[in-house]
């Protein structure tokens, strides 16, 4: 039997806990909130588009671009039921920035291969950069069930080896 004087010492011990995991849960949401981990609030400006003006932007001709200094990027549209362009070519070992929007409702993309799984929210544009080491085609399909033609939503990606 426990007196309820060490009782009392425990009550507190466990407070103590609590609070301390309370703060770290708090501090860690702040910070991830401000390091961009999790998108939201702070990067609305920057990956937010509005859907219904594509014009003006890279997602009016969509494809793989190449910058002045050799950067790629490439711009996909998702829309149901396709990817625009649903054919991508991207050259084997160079970095590539993915940009890709879906403009009506939610669709998902995983590649074959680059570790790239992207979660498509209406007017969100997912970015990654990513890198395709080896050469081959891969097929994927839209992963976000989108309506009556969601399984004929394929996209191929075509990493060609360098000559
Ligand atoms: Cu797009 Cu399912």
């Amino acid at each position: 039997m426990l007196d309820h004087h060490t009782i009392e010492k425990y009550e507190l011990g466990w407070l103590a806990l609590s609070a301390v995991l309370v703060t770290l849960l708090f501090v860690g949401v702040i910070s991830s909130m401000l390091t961009q981990t999790l998108p939201g609030i702070f990067t609305r400006q920057a990956s937010y588009l509005d859907p219904a003006k594509l014009a003006g932007t890279p997602f009016a001709a969509p494809g793989l671009k190449a910058a002045p200094d050799g950067s790629l990027d490439a711009y996909v549209v998702a829309r149901a039921f396709q990817f625009q362009p649903n054919v991508l070519r991207v050259p084997a070992g160079q970095a590539v920035t993915l940009h890709i929007v879906a403009v009506d409702v939610i669709h998902g993309l995983m590649l074959g291969q680059g570790n790239v799984n992207l979660e498509l929210m209406p007017g969100h544009i997912a970015t990654l950069k990513t890198r395709f080491n080896h050469p081959g085609t891969y097929t994927s399909q839209c992963h976000e069930y989108c309506g009556a033609g969601h399984q004929t939503m394929t996209f191929k990606l075509i990493v060609e080896a360098p000559e």
